[in-house]
């Protein structure tokens, strides 16, 4: 099904996210001939651009990030075409009039159907404002033509704030014209999570507090913040990864299967599976929460800079770059069952993985096992990079007696030949277009999120003896997380 036709109004276009994610995945979109015959992207910025000069550096942008571009060579320059550019100061109401009398002349030329899209591709203090001006001028009304607007994360900076911006954004477009990007639920092997545990007679059996003993979730970069200093200062390894993608992936682990693969159907599974999130109050963060800040260090030979001497940075910052903490779930599927997360900055390796840590038998009969069901079967769903899924069990050894050892049986998308994976952002912009929310954050879920994060954020804030612990950049975070996990286990290290 292609889109119908519309134009993709980009508001921040001169700036890193439509150069990196948005144009490129536009135009593989493009290139596999999804995109309606009549459309355009409109580029909006202060900055001053020609149609040509913003085409340049479009150009640029596809030629470097691009997923089709090695296979579809020479299709940029008729895509550029569909590429306009527009300066103005978002900020200013009084240019909105202007701005909206040059969208309907592009209209009229691209043959759109007064479709619009509005991406809010800006910083966050545009977000109440660009969508008040929209509305004041009827950019947000449908007896003409949709009118759809799509938000970046962050989504509030606490719980107050989300819930002021949901209000604000609600003032002005009804909810189901409202599309919050996850990116994380944009990625292949996340939406690839339901259809393991759904189209598989042999998990969801399984998949509960009776054989499964706790899970586990990782997301780790090996990289530290970068110029990006300035925006994570006020952001954190919390707000930043846990509050949003991490609970993200929590929910698709244990939500219940929805009634159909819908947009409602599936959001509604998410909610309650925040809203039975066991709070954590204040006083007890310590013992549930840990956090960490990578230092300067050498490793092999390679010295790598700690967080505060990054640009941007306060050289005392207390900011969190890893955290680690655990949960529980309190429902009919999950009680008892601890969930660990864990994310952080200059860690070894960047992985994204699920592990599902199942039960051990109840007794042990041969030789070996028992420290291997020390270990536990294991399912690790990895989100990235090498996505697949991977399952742990113990088998013979071959030969005398009855010795068992741990084997792996391991899927890797990469053993797929010939298929694409698409980007998070040309899966997520595709559904836009098609109207289908399924894959975006409704405002009660990003509410329900923040209401479970918020107390671990005030205990910091109102505890300054709650340590942020340093970490040598390169390592895997503080030692203490080791401590979160009960019994004898620890976080699996895939790359130890
Ligand atoms: C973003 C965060 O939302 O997700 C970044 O702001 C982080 O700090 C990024 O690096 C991770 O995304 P991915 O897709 O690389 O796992």
């Amino acid at each position: 099904r292609q889109p119908e036709k519309h134009i993709l109004v980009i508001f921040g276009a001169s700036g890193d996210l439509t150069y990196r994610k948005l144009i490129p995945s536009v135009f593989d979109l493009y290139t596999q001939k999804l995109l309606p015959d009549n459309f355009g992207v409109l580029g909006l910025g202060r900055t001053d651009l020609s149609d040509d000069q913003f085409r340049d550096k479009m150009k640029e942008g596809i030629e470097k990030f691009s997923g089709t571009i090695k296979t579809k060579k020479g299709m940029e320059e008729e895509f550029l075409t569909k590429l306009f550019y527009y300066a103005f100061n978002t900020k200013e109401e009084k240019e909105y009039p202007d701005f909206k009398n040059h969208l309907e002349s592009l209209n009229k030329k691209l043959k759109t159907g007064n479709n619009y899209i509005f991406y809010l591709a800006t910083p966050p203090s545009m977000y109440p404002l660009v969508p008040k001006f929209l509305a004041n001028n009827q950019l947000n009304d449908e007896s003409n033509g949709f009118k759809r607007l799509i938000v970046e994360k962050p989504f509030g900076y606490d719980l107050e704030s989300a819930r002021s911006l949901n209000r604000d954004l609600q003032n002005q477009f009804r909810e189901d014209q409202i599309y919050r990007i996850d990116h994380y639920l944009g990625k292949e092997t996340v939406q690839n999570l339901l259809v393991t545990r759904f189209s598989n007679g042999i998990f969801e059996p399984l998949w509960n507090r009776n054989f499964i003993d706790h899970v586990e979730i990782t997301s780790a970069e090996d990289i530290g913040v970068g110029d990006r200093g300035g925006y994570y200062e006020d952001s954190g390894a919390l707000r930043d990864m846990v509050q949003n993608h991490l609970m993200l992936l929590a929910s698709l682990v244990a939500m219940e299967p929805p009634a159909l693969i819908k947009d409602e159907s599936i959001r509604n599974e998410i909610v309650k599976v925040m809203q039975s999130l066991r709070p954590i109050p204040e006083e007890k963060v310590p013992e549930f929460v840990i956090r960490g800040q990578y230092i300067g260090s050498e490793i092999r030979g390679k010295k790598q800079k700690g967080y505060r001497e990054e640009k941007g940075v306060n050289p005392k910052s207390r900011t969190e770059t890893f955290v680690a903490m655990k949960f529980f779930i309190d429902n009919w599927r999950w009680a008892g069952v601890p969930f660990y997360i864990r994310t952080g900055k200059s860690l070894p390796t960047r992985v994204t993985e699920i592990v599902i840590h199942f039960r051990p038998t109840p007794h042990h009969l041969f030789h070996g096992d028992k420290d291997i069901m020390k270990q536990k079967n294991q399912l690790v769903i990895r989100i990235q990079p090498d996505e697949g899924i991977l399952l742990k069990f113990g088998m013979k050894v071959p030969g005398a007696g009855f010795n068992v050892q741990d084997v792996n049986m391991d899927f890797h998308y990469s053993e797929l030949n010939d298929t694409y994976l698409p980007s998070a952002y040309e899966r997520l912009l595709l559904d836009c277009m098609l109207g289908d929310a399924t894959l975006y954050s409704r405002a009660d879920a990003v509410e329900a999120a923040w209401e479970f994060v918020d107390p671990i954020l005030k205990a910091w804030k109102n505890q300054p003896c709650i340590k942020v612990h340093g970490y040598p950049a390169g390592t895997w975070g503080p030692d203490v997380s080791d401590q979160l996990i009960e019994g004898e286990q620890t976080w699996r290290y895939p790359c130890k």
